[in-house]
């Protein structure tokens, strides 16, 4: 059967979209190949959130083009997600050695388009349409060979909740590439959350462009509780699942329910992204935000009450169009007020038909640069105090597996979302146990196994902060 390779640019969203198309092919018949170079078919997810993210794909996609037309002539080369929607047809258009063009709706059709493809029944596929349903397609997981009883093969697993945003933040292309809001319904992502907790998985992270928005038209608010923490209380009620993760979520989605909601549910991690963009009243509103400054620290402060340990992180944009030294400036007090444990530092990126592309005072690009390093500093700084103040506490974690730096040794991560490398046995992957934090590197903390459970609430996880320079979409 053909071979396949998928390489995947931008959020977790597109992580978990290769994962689908990967499980729907494996059960097509195909099979994964370890690199491109071994592939009958190489796909690109791709991602459009900034220029940057876009010249890469097609960058790679060209040196594939020019190995495979020395090496393996009869190579098929396709383009999935993002920049597949926005670009379609001129993708092929421009680049002739690419066979297969598949928007973000159509995903779930890789399979079929590539059977016929390779059968020869069509020449060159551009599928980028609207696709009713398509939000209840990604839900294939890979083949886990692991069980909740033996060591699990795979501890954290994500799960596509919905898809799309209307938001329409005048800086982001996301509306555009994936659509309206679609949710899935409540009892099919239970179902599936109960089925990766049945093969080991002990924790999952809800995944959608805005998961506060989940189910808003189609589920009813019920006592005081909107549908996304409705949905939070059914996973919480999966047995075998420990812990959920959400995002990428919105601050106005942070009701009264859903802080409540860290308070009420113990399996909902102290962790929370809260996407700020700018600290300038003026420059939230050109963005179309639909907060204040003051609401949303009103939103930290209410979310460190119910819980003290959260681990806050955001997301920033620097050198929005109009950005003045006095709006950086608020954005950089902004920071100094929250001291987020994380935050990714964007540089503001013109993309097509947004409304900001076209505003006047585009920043110029140095400016940008000096901007993103001066608030890159301020970050880092703001962390390292807090890196420190965690070593010889006990925190909870739950062990990953192999260690990414060091096989000989495992990982976890804190309850805050911090990655936590110490010494084990494979027994204890898939389990929550303490770890005394022993010393700290750059986004990373080292520990030991603690004797001695100080604080069975769990409650005791520190607050680890650094800023994070993104290169691709990587998202935490
Ligand atoms: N809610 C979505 C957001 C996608 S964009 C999700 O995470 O799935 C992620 C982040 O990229 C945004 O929060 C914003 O900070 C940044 N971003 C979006 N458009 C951008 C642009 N045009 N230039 C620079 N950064 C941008
Ligand atoms: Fe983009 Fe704003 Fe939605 S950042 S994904 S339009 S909330």
């Amino acid at each position: 059967m053909p071979s396949v390779f998928i390489k995947t640019y931008g959020c977790q969203m597109n992580e978990r979209d290769s994962e689908a198309v990967s499980a729907q092919l494996v059960a097509r018949g195909y099979t994964l190949a370890p690199s491109e170079a071994m592939a009958d078919v190489v796909l690109l997810n791709t991602c459009s959130v900034r220029d940057l993210a876009e010249q890469k794909a097609l960058g790679k996609m060209r040196s594939v083009i020019g190995n495979s037309r020395r090496a393996r002539p009869g190579q098929i080369h396709g383009f999935l997600g993002c920049m597949a929607q926005s670009r379609g047809a001129e993708l092929v258009e421009q680049m002739p050695g690419v066979d297969l063009v598949v928007g973000t709706q159509k995903l779930h059709r890789t399979g079929e388009y590539l059977d016929d493809l390779l059968a020869r029944r069509r020449g060159k596929i551009v599928e980028t349409g609207d696709e009713e349903g398509s939000q209840s397609e990604v839900r294939d997981h890979l083949v886990l060979s692991g069980s909740a009883e033996t060591a699990p093969a795979q501890v954290s697993a994500f799960v596509s909740i919905m898809q799309g945003c209307n938001q329409h933040c005048t800086f982001c292309i996301v509306p555009a590439t994936r659509g309206g809001e679609r949710s899935r319904s409540i009892p099919e992502i239970v179902d599936e959350c109960r089925r990766l907790a049945g093969r080991g998985v002990r924790e999952v992270t809800l995944l959608g462009q805005i998961v506060t928005s989940f189910g808003k038209r189609e589920i009813p608010v019920a006592e005081g509780r909107s549908a996304f923490v409705q949905l939070l209380d059914a996973v919480h009620a999966v047995d075998g699942l420990e812990r959920i993760r959400f995002t990428s979520p919105h601050p106005k989605g942070y009701g009264d329910d859903l802080i409540e909601a860290f308070g009420r549910l113990p399996k909902l991690v102290e962790s929370a992204h809260l996407p700020l963009q700018s600290g300038s009243d003026r420059l939230l509103k050109l963005m179309h935000r639909g907060y204040t400054l003051e609401r949303y620290l009103g939103i930290v402060r209410r979310l460190r009450a119910v819980k003290p340990s959260i681990g806050v992180s955001t997301d920033i944009i620097v050198g929005f169009p109009g950005e003045t030294e006095e709006d950086f400036a608020r954005t950089m007090e902004a920071c100094d007020e929250v001291l987020f444990d994380m935050a990714y530092v964007f540089k503001y990126s013109q993309r097509r038909d947004t409304p900001a592309a076209t505003m006047e005072d585009q920043v110029p690009q140095e400016t940008i640069e000096e901007r993103h390093r001066k608030l890159l500093d301020r970050i880092n700084a703001q962390g390292m105090a807090k890196y420190e103040a965690l070593v010889g506490r006990t925190v909870e974690i739950l062990v990953e597996g192999p260690s990414h730096r060091n096989a000989a040794r495992l990982e976890g991560r804190t309850r805050c979302n911090k990655i936590v490398v110490f010494p084990g046995s494979p027994r204890h992957v898939g389990r929550v146990m303490d770890v005394r934090i022993e010393r700290t590197g750059t986004f990373t903390l080292y520990g030991d196994p603690a004797i001695v459970n100080l604080d069975p609430s769990g409650d005791d996880d520190g607050v680890v902060t650094g800023a994070v320079e993104t290169v691709g979409m990587s998202h935490r």
